[in-house]
């Protein structure tokens, strides 16, 4: 038996379901039951009736499911895919933040650990963030986390100047700046640029991005463009979903150095391993679930 058809196999005998975020290798997307942005898998984690939930993304993704639905088997295939950015920015460092502005609102980015949720009293993820800050009356002061240039993004967005930035960032995406859009753009005169809102340049260069999207924003750009060559500055392995549904138009990438070497630890055997010997269950402390979720169902309803 080839190992598409095990991981079939293995899926009926476990009753489970394969998500893998936009990031991940060509095929590992086109063997999942769902592929998508962070709140796209946050969505189908918390409505499926499946009683295992492989994720194939990052920890803080199969967290975010674990959260949302307790009473499942959610499953990490490689211990080791974490996230620099959610690495940023600590449950202590947080609450020191927050013993400095006791009024404030937290709003935390979907890309942090479980026990940083627990102390937010928002989540959000890139597809939704200007709209649940824009929820918040005008008056209260805002921490936002732990992403800078997302915040940045935000900020300009809403026009909000009481939004106070923790200084984090996601190492892929910080390097693309505006230096490497003008060289892009220099390579490509006609070329349309969509950026992701962590990306280094997508604040600053704002006014020479065309448009700024989650990755299921690009997904849906994608679909429509008729543009003939469009320059994509997130993770090159959005590429694969984006040139499959559009083959007339030509994707590129901003750089091809924005490889996600947390997300590109999942590999098809693992995610087999991973059905075969129920591996990595995700645990976390009930008390720190049940305070994480006001947050992150904040988010799943906005
Ligand atoms: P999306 O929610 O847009 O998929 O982004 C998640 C992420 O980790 C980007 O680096
Ligand atoms: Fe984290 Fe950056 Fe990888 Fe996204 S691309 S999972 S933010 S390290």
């Amino acid at each position: 038996m080839g190992l598409k058809e095990e991981i079939a196999q293995l899926k009926r005998e476990r009753d489970a379901v394969i998500l893998a975020h936009n990031y991940q290798v060509g095929e590992i997307q086109d063997l999942a039951d769902y592929v998508g942005d962070s709140l796209y898998l946050s969505r189908q984690a918390a409505g499926t009736s499946a009683r295992v939930l492989v994720f194939s993304g990052v920890r803080f993704m199969a967290e975010t499911a674990k959260i949302l639905s307790p009473e499942k088997t959610v499953l990490l295939p490689d211990r080791e895919a974490g996230c620099s950015l959610a690495d940023s920015i600590t449950a202590d460092e947080l609450r020191a933040w927050k013993a400095q502005f006791p009024h404030a609102v937290v709003v935390s980015y979907v890309n942090t650990s479980a026990e940083v949720k627990a102390e937010s009293d928002y989540c959000c993820t890139s597809s939704n963030a200007v709209k649940i800050v824009e929820r918040i009356p005008s008056d209260r002061e805002i921490l936002f986390l732990p992403d800078m240039f997302l915040g940045e993004y935000v900020r300009k967005k809403t026009g909000r100047k009481n939004l106070h930035l923790w200084v984090g960032d996601c190492f892929v995406h910080t390097r693309m700046r505006p230096e490497t859009i003008a060289r892009a753009r220099a390579a490509h005169p006609g070329a349309e640029l969509i950026a992701h809102p962590e990306c280094g340049c997508a604040s600053e260069a704002l006014p020479y991005v065309d448009r700024v999207l989650s990755t299921d924003g690009m997904v849906a750009y994608a679909r429509e463009t008729r543009a003939p060559e469009v320059l994509v500055a997130t993770e090159v392995g959005i590429l694969h979903r984006m040139e499959g549904l559009n083959p007339s138009t030509h994707f590129l990438p901003l750089s091809s150095e924005a490889v996600c070497p947390f997300m590109k630890r999942n590999t098809l055997e693992k995610v087999r391993d991973s059905l075969r010997d129920l591996q990595y269950p995700i645990e976390l402390p009930t008390a720190v679930m049940d305070r994480a979720r006001v947050a992150l169902e904040r988010m799943v309803a906005s």
